[in-house]
């Protein structure tokens, strides 16, 4: 059995990787807009990744005899002035997912609390790729700039992503 206040911190963390979820889904209708198909496929890979970190904390939380608390999301931004900002804004969510997931872990270190920090490691691990992703199309997109050629050759390069559902997870979508 978990804590109260673990249980609620949890919790709180599934709502904003629900949130991500949401951010991500828009950004593909965004990418999409902009004519950016394959931009538009990575955002819609990432939106189905976010719903299995969602079904992840829901599976463990109802496991551990939670009745879960869903809020209802804050307004999801949806205009971008380019595909670069979008990239940019998605490292930085990611970086704050992974300042929670850090806080998340150090309280249930705090609360003895072995079956959360087992569950919180795949995430820990998890939010690292995230980054580098991220990271990675950032750096090639500032090399291109506003060249046309270049961003479509990174849109075709977005567009070979593939949603792979991981080993043991629950299912999402
Ligand atoms: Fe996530
Ligand atoms: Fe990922």
């Amino acid at each position: 059995m978990i804590s109260k206040k673990m249980a609620e911190s949890l919790n709180n963390h599934l709502n904003v990787e629900l949130f991500s979820s949401l951010l991500y889904l828009s950004m593909s209708s965004c990418a999409n807009e902009m004519g950016l198909k394959g931009a538009a496929n990575w955002f819609m890979v990432q939106y189905r990744e976010e719903m299995v970190h969602v079904m992840k904390f829901f599976t463990y939380l109802v496991d551990q005899g939670v009745n879960i608390e869903l809020t209802a999301g804050n307004a999801v931004p949806n205009t971008y002035k380019s595909l670069l900002e979008m990239m940019q804004k998605t490292l930085t969510h990611e970086q704050s997912i992974t300042q929670r997931i850090n806080e998340l872990s150090e309280q249930a270190v705090l609360d003895k609390d072995h079956a959360t920090q087992i569950f919180l490691h795949w995430f820990v691990t998890e939010q690292v790729e995230e980054e580098n992703n991220d990271r990675d199309l950032i750096a090639k997109l500032k090399l291109v700039g506003d060249n046309g050629h270049g961003i479509l050759m990174i849109d075709a390069e977005m567009a070979q992503r593939v949603f792979v559902q991981p080993v043991g997870a629950p299912l999402a979508v």
